[in-house]
């Protein structure tokens, strides 16, 4: 093949970004509640790990991003320390795709941006919510939203205790459900250089 050629270069082939895009594409196409709904595996710095459901806001070249509380345990993890994987699943039809990388604050701008773009009860559902904390009574929470409601009647700046982070992956698997539990998984995974590999698995 001549130099010349208009292929890309074979770093980029294996990028496992056009395939994650088409495998969400597909789940939001099959009308799957909540398709960009994936867990996020953290660890505190004291070792002990934790998972839960977060929504994926974004994902390109960068990373995957998604926005959460800044005072919660699981923003308490991350900037700990600093990795974490998501996982996704979608059934049918049946494929799971675990990504596995570091984690970065999103930039205040892209964050104002992002919030801004929220519904209105949305935003002052972040004022309102201390993420995770005890809630003292029934109450407490509408009370909040009362108060911010007020507070914040037409435009609601985004609160400094709320914020998004970026996890830029280094590895990405993709499974896909086949008979018998002869399942297809292929695994990428970023070199030091930024350049993709890929390699099948053993189910
Ligand atoms: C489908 C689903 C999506 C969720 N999305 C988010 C989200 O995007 N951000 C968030 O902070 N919490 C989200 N949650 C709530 C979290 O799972 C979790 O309860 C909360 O963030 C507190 O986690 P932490 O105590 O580990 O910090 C979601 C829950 C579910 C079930």
């Amino acid at each position: 093949m001549s130099e010349s050629s208009a292929q890309p270069p074979a770093a980029d082939r294996h990028d496992p970004l056009p395939r994650f895009h088409e495998w969400l594409a597909d789940a939001r196409a099959r009308r799957l509640p909540e398709p960009t709904a994936m867990a996020l595996a953290t660890v505190s710095a004291g070792g002990s790990p934790s998972v839960r459901m977060v929504l994926l806001k974004h994902a390109d070249a960068a990373g995957f991003v998604f926005y959460t509380n800044l005072e919660s345990p699981k923003a308490a993890d991350l900037r700990a320390r600093p990795e974490a994987e998501l996982c996704f699943y979608w059934n049918p039809p049946g494929r799971q795709v675990r990504i596995h990388g570091s984690i970065t604050p999103v930039a205040d701008a892209e964050a104002d941006s992002y919030f801004a773009s929220r519904p209105y009860l949305s935003r002052i559902g972040a004022w309102a919510s201390k993420q995770s904390r005890p809630l003292p009574h029934a109450l407490a929470l509408p009370g909040r939203v009362a108060e911010f409601t007020l507070r914040f009647a037409t435009s609601v700046p985004r609160p400094p205790h709320w914020g998004g982070f970026r996890l830029a992956p280094t590895s990405v698997e993709f499974w896909e459900e086949k008979p018998y539990r002869l399942h297809e998984r292929v695994v990428h995974r970023r070199g030091a250089d930024g350049a993709w590999s890929v390699a099948p698995l053993y189910p």
